[in-house]
């Protein structure tokens, strides 16, 4: 029977929790305040801890500290009131499985304890997709070489089993819809439907309807009753694609539908009730539109539980030559060797900086395998477009070729080079911030500023 530590200083709560848990069958144990659970987990074992957020003098986060550090194996569920979700996020990116907001409805907290005990049961006997993934390193279908995507798919795989809402941010063409539809795959919502609407692709005007449905007889042509996506992706996820296109009153419409997880059809007045977990997606950052009045700031909130950047192609040029021999395997037919890429196109593709991102890759990959002659890409099959932007760059200095790179240096040179390129990357992929930087790399700030290329030095 799974052992299971509650802890809140409310006695109300505490007294609810462990009734309800009780009931469900579990072992359960309540602690009055942080300072009890410290000392119960010294002397027992337990598969889970519920855990408020705001206690005195030891609180929940400590209380989830100690957990990861010491009880890797114990799943945690932070409780926290509404209002303040930020501290909630906090946890979970610090190991907590999930969090429940006060006041909690029965059937989310059975739930989301049933599932908390499945994931860390899982890690626990190793059989759970965390341990294949380790195994095969990357998330079925997803490229992901460099440390950026491999941070990508680690956060993937540590959120989809949740219902945590997830907003995915990147540049057009990086993987936004594909991490999202792996978020689907690999939750228990894997069965139910993914429904994907593009909010930018949609009139304003159909957009409600579209979204929630509507009556028969709401408007001028609504001949009969229609099913809205909401309701369509009933038990599964519903993906909003480009949310920053959404006008704003339907974003305080489906701002009171994450709310209160019901829907109203347009010109009806019953509500129907809808689990869905909702993604949505962006290439711009939604904080910049809220200063310009474009999105609301509760429903920012509301969406951004977890984000998930996506970084540029051109900032994570390790996926390249692996993003090319997924695509090229992808276009072929089945049980046939790819045609190879000559030298002089790898180096081409490797150097270009990619606008288009993921999506411009596959099409020029695309493009050569029309023109390929001889089992062999050349540059002559390329877009003439990726070709002359490289030679050009070379031409004018802003690309060194890696050819180039290689040339009459000595092998500690170029890798001092190679080094430094390095440190570039991951200073900017941190946004500047050195100290996350020097914590990505494994090394001390003082490391960093001394081994750090002399322009990033301010
Ligand atoms: N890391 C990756 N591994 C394998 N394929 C990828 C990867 N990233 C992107 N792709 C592929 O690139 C193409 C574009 O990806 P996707 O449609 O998810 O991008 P997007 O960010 O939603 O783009 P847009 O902003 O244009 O809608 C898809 O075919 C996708 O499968
Ligand atoms: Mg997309």
């Amino acid at each position: 029977m799974p052992r299971i530590l509650i802890v809140d200083d409310e006695p109300t709560i505490l007294n609810l929790l462990n009734k309800i848990l009780t009931g469900q069958g579990y072992d359960t144990t309540p602690a009055s305040n942080g300072e009890k659970a410290l000392q119960l987990l010294q002397t027992e074992s337990f598969d889970l801890m519920i855990s408020d957020i705001n206690m005195t003098p030891v609180n929940g986060m400590e209380l989830l500290k100690k957990a990861s550090e010491s009880y890797a194996n114990m799943g945690v569920i932070m409780l926290t009131a509404y209002g303040t979700v930020g501290t909630a996020v906090e946890a979970m990116k610090k190991g907590a499985f999930d969090y429940i907001t006060k006041p909690f409805k029965l059937d989310e907290l059975v739930l989301t304890v049933q599932r908390a005990l499945e994931y860390h049961n899982a890690l626990t006997e190793n059989k759970t997709l965390k341990a294949r993934l380790e195994h095969q390193d990357q998330l079925e279908g997803i490229v992901a070489e460099s440390a950026g995507m491999r941070k990508v798919c680690d956060m993937v795989e540590r959120v989809a089993p949740t219902n945590a809402t997830v907003l995915v941010y990147g540049e057009s063409g990086t993987g936004k819809e594909l991490v999202a539809r792996a978020l689907h795959r690999y939750s228990p919502r894997k069965d139910k439907t993914f429904m994907a609407v593009n909010c930018a692709a949609l009139p304003a005007a159909l957009m409600e309807s579209e979204m929630f449905g509507h009556v028969k007889g709401a408007f001028t042509g609504a001949s009969s009753t229609k099913i809205g996506l909401f309701e369509t992706a009933h038990g599964g996820t519903l993906f909003l694609d480009e949310i920053s296109s959404m006008p704003l009153d339907i974003q305080s419409k489906l701002l009171r539908v994450l709310q209160d997880k019901k829907i109203r059809k347009v010109g009806g007045s019953d509500h129907t009730e809808v689990d869905v977990r909702i993604i949505a997606a962006s290439n711009e950052k939604l904080e910049n539109l809220i200063e310009q009045g474009k999105f609301r700031e509760d429903l920012y909130y509301r969406l951004s539980v977890i984000s998930i950047d996506i970084p540029p192609l051109r900032s994570r040029p390790e996926d390249i030559l692996p993003l090319i021999d997924h695509t090229l395997r992808r276009e072929i037919a089945p049980n046939t060797e790819p045609p190879l890429l000559d030298r002089e196109t790898q180096e081409i593709l490797d150097n270009y900086n990619w606008p288009g991102n993921v999506r411009e890759l596959e099409n020029a990959i695309q493009h050569a395998l029309t023109f390929v002659q001889n089992g062999v890409i050349t540059k002559e099959t390329l877009p003439a477009k990726i070709v002359d932007a490289v030679e050009e760059g070379i031409r004018s200095g802003v690309i060194t070729s890696r050819r180039e790179q290689f040339k009459g240096k000595s092998l500690k040179a170029f890798l001092h080079d190679k080094e430094k390129e390095f440190l570039k990357r991951t200073i900017e992929n941190m946004s500047g911030d050195k100290e996350k930087a020097a914590e990505e790399l494994g090394i001390s700030l003082a490391t960093l500023y001394r081994k750090m290329p002399q322009n990033l030095k301010n």
